[in-house]
């Protein structure tokens, strides 16, 4: 199971890489610009916090040639190894088969339906990213879509990983995981939603409180 951060934002990449053990960072164009910084010195930066996890970065052409291009500026400035993030249309699965010949990474993402997952996995895609909020947002069963396309992986013996995104809550997260995602990449307050809430602080209190009644300030290794 892989638990990736879909976000550019330094300081919560510094915090979260310290407390989880995460995978990656994803990241499209409109993460990038909430950012308000230059692009390649931001990513740059992000590839420093992260060593050598995983970065995915998008392409923004239109044409295949457009990507192609984008491509070859991102693994020259970023690594080798950075996954480039293509969009699951005709002229994307085109550009990810060219990718793919190359030795790149690919993400193939804006994945709403198990045909596009499929098509991106038959040209050798590394991960295919179904956006679960937005395939709910059409009234579609997210789940059931992910649960689609992991069937069709496995029973194919097709290596492409699905790395869930586009998630407004937990619920989501945990569901698209329970329907066999390999991976997840989620905002940062999303995975701090998983762990803090008020019965968990309550919990908490309630050991402190019986704990401090009986030992009063003192801590295990003073005792
Ligand atoms: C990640 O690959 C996607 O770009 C991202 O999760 C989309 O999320 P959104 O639907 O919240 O914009």
């Amino acid at each position: 199971m892989e638990i990736i951060l879909d976000t550019a934002n330094l300081e919560d990449i510094r915090r979260y890489n310290d407390i989880y053990d995460i995978t990656g960072i994803t990241s499209n164009p409109t993460i990038l610009a909430k950012e308000k910084a230059e692009f390649f010195p931001l990513l740059l930066e992000i590839r420093s916090i992260i060593g050598e996890k995983q970065l995915h970065v998008q392409v923004t052409g239109s044409t295949c040639e457009e990507m192609l291009k984008e491509a070859e500026a991102l693994t020259d400035r970023l690594g080798k190894d950075t996954y480039i993030k293509v969009p699951a249309n005709e002229e994307g699965i085109k550009t990810m088969k060219v990718l793919k010949s190359r030795g790149n990474r690919v993400t193939a993402t804006a994945i709403y339906m198990p045909q596009q997952a499929m098509l991106a996995a038959s040209v050798g895609a590394d991960y295919v990213a179904p956006y679960f909020n937005r395939m709910n947002n059409m009234n579609v069963d997210s789940k059931k879509a992910i649960g689609d396309m992991a069937w069709l992986f496995e029973h194919n013996q097709i290596q492409t990983k699905i790395v869930a995104a586009s998630f407004k809550n937990t619920q989501q997260v945990m569901d698209a995981l329970m329907a066999g995602a390999q991976a997840v990449t989620a905002s940062p307050e999303l995975y701090t939603q998983m762990v803090e809430n008020p019965m968990i602080d309550s919990a908490i209190a309630g050991f402190a409180a019986d704990w401090e009644a009986t030992y009063g300030d003192k801590r295990i290794y003073e005792l």
